[in-house]
Parts: structure tokens; C-alpha cells; sequence
């Protein structure tokens, strides 16, 4: 089944989520599900808090959604910043985007190498460290578990040039369902 994924700035998506007590029936199919509705979006991540879950589970396969062939499913996730390889820089800036943050991409600065330490979905604890794509991946997606977004994370211009485009198209949202009289609409 296919969930609903928040959108900001719903504020649900600043909530912190709990850690997750035990591998139960539940939180398998959350799993299940969350995968799915990654790939539904064309996602190469997801957090349970962006599905109104707020536990701390993630979901990632960065081999896309149309082969599915990496997924990875990581259990009270926590990360630590790592000196980065011979020859690679401390700090990493790509351009994001995230299900949650409709109409929106901007590059973000973050570590080039972690450490993940985490849960299995066997209950088992596991450690890698893990670079590039792959880090940047895993640190946008435990932001999430913290109630932060990717937009969190940008110059206070970008974001409000980003706030004031989601405002307006709310309002003309809300317009059309005849919510606001049309003059304030604009
Ligand atoms: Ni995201």
C-alpha cells in the first residue's frame, strides 16, 4: 500500500521521532510500505515521519525506482561525521530535493563521509562507513528523523524566496476552493 507523503509545510514534519523498541510484525510492514511509496515518488529515500510515522526508520536505494535492486532499510539510525578519503574534501555540496518539499531542488553542504551505525530489519546491529551519494543520502534522510529538512539547511534568502512561491501557491490553492475571497488571491 501506497501512503501519503507530507508535505511541507505541514508541521508534522518538524516533529522528532521516537526510537524504534523492537522489530515487530508492525514495523516490518511499515518497511514494506514506506519502500513502496519511495519508489511510487520516484524516490531514492524516505523517512517514516514524512508518512506521519515518527519513528526512526529509513529507506534508501540509490539504484532508483525502476530497477529496485539496492534497498536498504536502516533502523534508529545515527550518524557520525568521519575524515574523508585521500583526495576528497571534508564537505560535499550537491543539489537536493525531497518528496516532502514540493517544486524545489538547492545544492546543500554537508559531510562527504560517515559512519551510519544502526538496526537491521533482522534486529541486528550494523556499522559501515559509507561516501558520496550514498552519505548525502543518508544524512538528508536522518534529518528527517530529527524534524529537519533539507531546506533547514539553506541561506535565509533561498528559503525565503522557497516560502514566499509555497505561500502564494497556497493561497491560490485555497482560492480555488473558494476559501479566500478572490481579491486576496492575487
Ligand atoms: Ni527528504
Amino acid at each position: 500500500m501506497n501512503l501519503e507523503v507530507l508535505q511541507y509545510p505541514d508541521p508534522r514534519l518538524k516533529r522528532k521521532s521516537e526510537p524504534v523498541a523492537a522489530i515487530t510484525d508492525e514495523i516490518l510492514a511499515l518497511a514494506a510500505q514506506l519502500a513502496e511509496t519511495m519508489y511510487e515518488h520516484e524516490g531514492i529515500g524516505l523517512a517514516a515521519p514524512q508518512v506521519g510515522r515518527f519513528v526512526r526508520m529509513i529507506t534508501i536505494d540509490l539504484s532508483g525506482p525502476d530497477k529496485r535492486e539496492a534497498l536498504q532499510v536502516y533502523v534508529n539510525p545515527v550518524l557520525e561525521p568521519l575524515p574523508p578519503l585521500e583526495g576528497d574534501d571534508d564537505y560535499l555540496e550537491t543539489e537536493e530535493g525531497c518528496l516532502s518539499v514540493p517544486d524545489y531542488r538547492s545544492s546543500v553542504k554537508r559531510h562527504t563521509r560517515v559512519r551510519l551505525k544502526a538496526l537491521g530489519l533482522d534486529g541486528q546491529p550494523l556499522e559501515r562507513d559509507v561516501t558520496d551519494l550514498e552519505s548525502i543520502c543518508l544524512q538528508h534522510e536522518c534529518d528527517h528523523l530529527d524534524g529537519k529538512l533539507f531546506i533547514d539547511r539553506i541561506s535565509r534568502l533561498k528559503r525565503g524566496l522557497y516560502d514566499g512561491k509555497i505561500k502564494k501557491k497556497l493561497k491560490a490553492e485555497q482560492a480555488d476552493q473558494g476559501l479566500l475571497p478572490e481579491q486576496q488571491a492575487e
